[in-house]
């Protein structure tokens, strides 16, 4: 498509977007009085507006005008369960009637670490409130463990918004440094330049650029952060072989190992990548999805690194961990929704997704592809595969902006930031809303088709 042509299109749909929502504009305006930016998160700040919403139930949401949605953005991630899912709703209204906050443990947290053992084959849990809590423990644990100071962290790759972790995230091709190797970029203003120094950053699917840096400073990497799938910059997945040579390659050098599954945990299938790369690492961080759509985390580990917890070589604290609301609806989450049947249906809507938008793509000559991982999905505008961030870095953005604008006007909501972000099928979705999604695809993929591809 023409350049020109690319940004006419965003610019009609942009106005069919807001002529949509003059309510949710209104809102907007006041919000900024009170709300800092007249959101509650920055990345809630969308172009052409923020969508307000009013109500979710089962895979649909409402905004305040009255737009009904197929939900595919599930709230970034963490709504595989659906909206209002029953089980989830009971657990939390029976929970609600009995107390919804002790700072003590209940029997649910038991029930719940122990079914994460099982999924994830990590004996030891602990629970925190989101998933910026779970690696920044994680990161502090890796440190604690070894008493060495760096770590290293995959260009590209986000693991919430605590210092050691906000480093090249997302640089710009000017700040990213050499290829081979990537520069410690701050990702956010408000990091010291002396933190910032102390996270290495590699290249994903690339071990040699792990090896440099391990034996450039020798004994002196406490471990590495890592999503075994990247699902930050679309969806990048790791080559056969790779995560378990990372983890040797680490254990050789005495460095620790972390999944960050925050992503990826529940979504990808009942074990995460963990279970479906059959690579256990030494700590797994979760959220998202895992509460059912209730604010919580955990933490993962071998009987060696949560034994450092146990013992009190690293007191791992929050007033609200293991919140029995939080523990009541993921209980349920685990036991009631995210079920063998729940995956298996997953699964077969993971495909007609995947096929259905190929058949657009390959039909109306975009240059473009499907990645999906269970019930997450995106499409990379792009005719390579991307294996590492700066593939990702060379992909058109507009391409995916405008993708989601045709979607959003015809009542499928997928997450802003569409080079980013992925979508989520819930448990709750069914075949039609697949077809709306692969519809809305097909009207798009003729808009931005070959009469008007240079
Ligand atoms: C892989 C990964 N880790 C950690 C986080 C941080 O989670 P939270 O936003 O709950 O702090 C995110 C958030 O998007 C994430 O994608």
């Amino acid at each position: 498509m023409t350049e020109p042509r690319l940004d006419q299109i965003i610019a009609e749909q942009e106005e069919i977007f807001v002529r949509r929502q003059p309510r949710s504009a209104r809102l907007a305006g006041q919000a900024a009085e009170y709300l800092a930016g007249g959101v509650t998160s920055s990345w809630q700040i969308t172009a052409p507006q923020p969508v307000w919403l009013s109500h979710g139930r089962g895979s649909r949401v409402w905004d305040v005008d009255g737009n009904q949605y197929v939900d595919l953005h599930g709230g970034y991630g963490a709504a595989l369960a659906g909206h209002a899912h029953p089980a989830i709703a009971g657990a939390i209204s029976r929970q609600a009637g009995s107390g919804t906050h002790f700072a003590q443990p209940t029997p649910d947290a038991v029930a719940v670490a122990a079914e994460l053992a099982g999924r994830f084959g990590l004996p030891r849990w602990r629970f925190a409130n989101s998933g910026t809590e779970a690696t920044m423990d994680a990161v502090h644990l890796m440190r604690s463990i070894t008493g060495r100071d760096l770590i290293i962290k995959v260009e590209g790759c986000y693991h919430g918004h605590h210092d050691s972790v906000q480093v090249s995230v997302a640089p710009g091709e000017e700040d990213a440094g050499p290829r081979d190797k990537p520069a410690s970029t701050p990702s956010s203003t408000g990091i010291p330049r002396a933190i910032t120094d102390l996270t290495l950053i590699v290249t994903f699917n690339d071990l040699d650029s792990v090896a440099r840096l391990l034996d450039e400073h020798p004994g002196r990497v406490a471990g590495m952060i890592i999503e075994p799938v990247m699902m930050n910059a679309g969806i990048i997945t790791p080559a056969p072989g790779y995560l378990a040579a990372l983890k040797n390659l680490l254990h050789e050098h005495r460095a620790l190992l972390t999944f960050d599954e925050v992503k990826t945990g529940l979504t990808v299938g009942p074990g995460g990548v963990t279970r479906a790369e059959n690579v256990q690492p030494d700590l797994i961080t979760l959220a998202k999805s895992l509460g059912g759509g209730v604010s919580v985390a955990a933490i993962g580990g071998t009987g060696q690194t949560m034994g450092h917890v146990a013992s009190g070589g690293y007191e791992m604290v929050g007033t609200f961990n293991g919140n029995p609301l939080a523990m009541a609806a993921t209980r349920a989450m685990l036991t009631e929704v995210a079920t063998p049947q729940a995956y298996g249906r997953i699964e077969r809507l993971r495909q007609r997704a995947a096929a259905g938008i190929q058949d657009a793509i390959n039909n109306n000559g975009l240059t473009a592809h499907v990645v999906t991982a269970g019930a997450k999905g995106c499409v990379v505008f792009s005719a390579e595969p991307v294996t590492s961030y700066r593939g990702f870095l060379g992909v058109d953005d507009r391409y995916s902006h405008a993708h989601w604008l045709y979607q959003h006007n015809g009542g499928v909501f997928l997450p802003p930031w569409g080079k980013i972000e992925q979508w989520l099928i819930s448990v709750q979705h069914d075949e039609a809303d697949i077809d709306r999604l692969i519809e809305n695809f097909a009207v798009f993929a003729r808009a931005a088709g070959p009469g008007t591809r240079r």
